[in-house]
This record gives structure tokens, C-alpha cells and sequence, in this order.
């Protein structure tokens, strides 16, 4: 599959089906992050896999209780960043657009192989630091729960036009 395909078939998945994921698919996308670009190449992802189900229903409980179809997935990538928090010249956070990244190649790569993902911002950190012994001084940054979609079909975009994101040579919207 070519990126640019799997960008346009990438959704996210919101219902899964029960069947685990198999361990080689995994490490794709784990590996996708591990190549990911970063800062300096500081690479400060951490990433705690969670396959046991009475865990992933536990953080959903405590974490994303609104959210309960995280609890459907068999699988779920706890993307943490250890850091020093320091921001890039930019002003920008470094671990946070790193760990971006880094969970984007994830997602890329899940689309690719079959597999549907969701980004999850809306949790508390507290909660799934205490159930996975996670230290005090790491971020904990996304929740990506992955599994085989109920509904594999590719889902129409919706999205801003063009011309209301994109200008040229100078500031114009
Ligand atoms: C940083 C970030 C945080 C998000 N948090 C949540 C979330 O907590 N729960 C959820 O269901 N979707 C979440 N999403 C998914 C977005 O709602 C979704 O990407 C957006 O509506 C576009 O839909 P699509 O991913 O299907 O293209 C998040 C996405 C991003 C990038």
C-alpha cells in the first residue's frame, strides 16, 4: 500500500471486532514508531503494549470512562514520552510533536496491515499511571487502542477545502 492510500483509508475506529492481534502485526507497528523521526534524535517515546483485557478495561474505567468502546480492543498502545519537557527553540514542546509523530507512523502502519486505530487524547494521566506502574515524571501522551475494524470500509473525509488551510507566499486568510 502506498502512504498516501493509507492516509485516505486511515479513520478513525470506533468499534472492533473481539479477534486479537497477531504478535508479527505488533511489531509492525511498533517498528514504525521506532523509526519515527524526533528532536535531535532524542527519541523519548515509551510505549506499553496492554493485551490483557481486564487491564485495558480497567484504565478505561479509570482513565476514559466516556469512552467505552476502548474496552472492545485487544490491544492497546499506552504512547508515553520521557522527557525533560524542554520546548524547541520554536517554542513548541519536543516530546509532544515527537510522540505526534511517532503515533501517526502507527496509525499509517496499522491501515496497512488491516487494522483499525483511534487516537485517544480525552483521558486523565493518573489513572493509568497507577495501574501500570507508570513513574510520576512521565507523560503519559496517547491512548491508541488497535484491532480489526467492524467496519473496514474507508469512511468519506470530512474536512476544511484546500483554500481555507493553504495560502501562498504570504499570509492570506
Ligand atoms: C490529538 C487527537 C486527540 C483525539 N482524541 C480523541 C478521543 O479522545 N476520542 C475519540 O473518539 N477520538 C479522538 N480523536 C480522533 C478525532 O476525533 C478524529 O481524528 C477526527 O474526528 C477526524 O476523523 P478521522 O480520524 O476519522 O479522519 C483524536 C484525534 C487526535 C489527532
Amino acid at each position: 500500500m502506498h502512504v498516501q492510500d493509507a492516509m485516505k483509508t486511515r479513520k478513525s475506529v470506533r468499534s472492533y471486532q473481539s479477534r486479537s492481534v497477531e504478535k508479527d502485526k505488533v511489531d509492525r507497528i511498533l517498528e514504525a514508531a521506532h523509526i519515527a523521526p524526533s528532536a535531535m534524535n532524542l527519541q523519548e517515546w515509551r510505549i506499553v503494549v496492554v493485551t490483557d483485557s481486564s487491564t485495558i478495561r480497567k484504565i478505561v474505567e479509570g482513565a476514559v470512562p466516556s469512552q467505552k468502546f476502548i474496552a472492545e480492543t485487544p490491544l492497546l498502545f499506552v504512547c508515553c514520552a520521557e522527557t525533560d519537557k524542554a520546548n524547541m527553540k520554536c517554542g513548541h514542546p519536543r516530546y509532544a510533536v515527537d510522540l505526534s509523530i511517532a503515533v501517526d507512523h502507527m496509525m499509517l502502519a496499522a491501515v496497512e496491515i488491516g487494522l483499525g486505530t483511534c487516537w485517544i487524547g480525552g483521558f486523565t494521566q493518573q489513572p493509568v499511571k497507577d495501574i501500570l506502574n507508570i513513574p510520576e515524571e512521565i507523560e503519559v501522551f496517547a491512548l491508541l487502542p488497535v484491532g480489526y475494524p467492524d467496519d473496514p470500509s474507508a469512511a468519506a473525509k470530512r474536512r476544511k477545502s484546500i483554500d481555507e488551510i493553504v495560502c501562498y507566499d504570504t499570509w492570506n486568510f
